[in-house]
């Protein structure tokens, strides 16, 4: 059984005031819920995990250490092991914070994701002036390195990161790694792999959640690639900066459940969408859903704790204030995890709205039809005319992805209009929510 957050609080409330005559039953009644208190707790509950960045210098403070405790189960370095960390100078490893981080991870149960063997940022000074051969050897020295050193402690690693590059190219990023040969990818696989077995493999990159943009284009064609010809790759990470100009796409599941069916694992792995309250808590729901909602997404992870932990603390991006306080995003993925509805689903009825009643010579009536994790259906039933003209007007970032018994044109991506097609004078769509579970508006008028 599921409960929502409401009636959990209703159950609580209710508990206080009686608690004394009756308080066992009902004490027991609330665990019993099924709803999981933690991240960590509730994203176990489908067999997934929830985990963030953690950085090495905040260790010692105890409330961030409180949190990260009490709702991850997997971490990943947010720069500890990275390239100019492990290997400041070349044929030098230094791995003390990141074993700072491993390690209070490990003693706390919680697993690591390896984050970033070979990647053209955060280069050691040393490699940055290097080319060819022997910028490639000294590559493939430090993934044989880094991953041996972990080899066991590490559930995923971001192999390369970031190689393609932004724009309408959907090919790779120009860098030294790149100049050193189209392979340098795959070579840097199969160094990982040689090197810790039992750890996935991930290419992990940015801009890559919209299924329509041709960055996800080419990194879907290297990984099909990859597997086509053997080459080890067992998952794909999304990181997953989101903010107004970057927004969560309509589209996410469409993308998580492509790259999936290639054969490989999805993560989200650096999750943060900058702004605040319910429009934060709605893009944060969404993408819970859409990972949720695809077999292979094994977890989620978040680009640090608090607002004021993030490399983007001015957008307050996370799921924790600066105080260690849980934000009303925090409460929209939890709820997503436990009962895969954020809270907010609209309430299934046959409530309907009605627009123009008679005003437009037709009255437009929307009722509500099935709901999924990531879209849901609709039906506009006509009345006053069979000659109308009905405007359907979905908001940001839901999308009408199919319609039925309608001819459907577009004033733009946001506003459909529907005509008769000789089916009667009711007909359907299915709209792509992307976390707004607002209901499109209606209007009808006689052609
Ligand atoms: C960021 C860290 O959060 C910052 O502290 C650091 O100054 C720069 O790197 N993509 C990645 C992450 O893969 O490693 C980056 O982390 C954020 C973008």
């Amino acid at each position: 059984m599921t409960l929502t957050v409401k009636s959990v609080a209703r159950v609580s409330l209710v508990s206080t005031l009686v608690l004394a005559a009756a308080g066992a039953a009902l004490l027991s009644a609330s665990p019993a819920s099924g709803a999981a208190s933690t991240l960590a707790a509730a994203a176990q509950q489908s067999g997934r995990y929830f985990g963030t960045a953690v950085a090495a210098n905040k260790l010692g403070d105890s409330t961030y250490t409180g949190i990260l405790n009490r709702e991850f189960d997997m971490v990943t370095a947010e720069n500890e092991m990275k390239m100019d960390a492990t290997e400041p100078n070349q044929g030098q490893f230094s791995y003390g914070n990141a074993d700072r981080i491993v390690n209070q991870a490990r003693n706390q149960g919680k697993r690591v994701r390896g984050h970033a063997l070979a990647w053209h940022s955060q280069q050691p000074g040393w490699m940055q002036n290097m080319s060819g051969t022997a910028l490639r050897n000294a590559m493939l020295n430090h993934v044989t390195q880094v991953a041996t050193y972990y080899r066991g402690k590490i559930y995923a690693w971001d192999v390369v990161n970031e190689a393609f590059a932004d724009g309408s190219s959907g090919g790779r990023r120009d860098s030294n790694l790149q100049r050193t040969g189209n392979d340098w990818i795959e070579a840097a696989f199969r160094a990982a792999r040689a090197a810790d077995p039992g750890a996935k493999l991930c290419y992990n990159d940015y801009n890559t959640d919209n299924w329509s943009h041709a960055k996800t284009q080419g990194v879907y064609r290297m990984v099909q690639d990859f597997k086509s010809r053997g080459v080890p790759i067992d998952c794909v990470g999304f990181q997953a900066h989101f903010n107004s100009g970057n927004p969560v796409p309509s589209n996410y599941h469409t993308t998580l459940q492509n790259f999936a069916a290639l054969g490989v694992d999805v993560q989200i792995t650096e999750l943060d969408i900058e702004g605040s309250g319910s429009s934060q808590a709605q893009q944060y729901q969404g993408v819970t859903q859409a990972c949720l909602a695809v077999a292979r997404c094994t977890g989620i992870t978040v680009w640090g704790i608090r607002d004021t932990d993030s490399w983007r603390a001015s957008g307050t991006p996370l799921l924790f204030d600066g105080n260690g306080n849980k934000k009303a995003a925090y409460t929209s993925v939890l709820n997503v995890l436990n009962d895969g509805t954020g809270g907010t689903t609209p309430p299934t009825s046959t409530t309907t709205t009605t627009s123009n009643p008679g005003g437009g010579g037709c009255t437009a009536t929307y009722s509500e039809g099935e709901k999924w994790s990531d879209r849901f259906n609709g039906q506009v039933t006509v009345s006053g005319s069979d000659n109308w003209i009905v405007t359907v007007t979905v908001s940001s970032p839901q999308r009408i992805i199919a319609t039925w018994n309608t001819s459907a044109s577009w004033e733009s991506a946001n506003v459909m209009t529907a005509r008769p097609n000789g089916s009667g004078n009711s007909f359907g769509f299915t709209i792509s929510h992307g976390g707004n579970w607002n209901w499109p508006s209606v209007s009808c008028r006689v052609a």
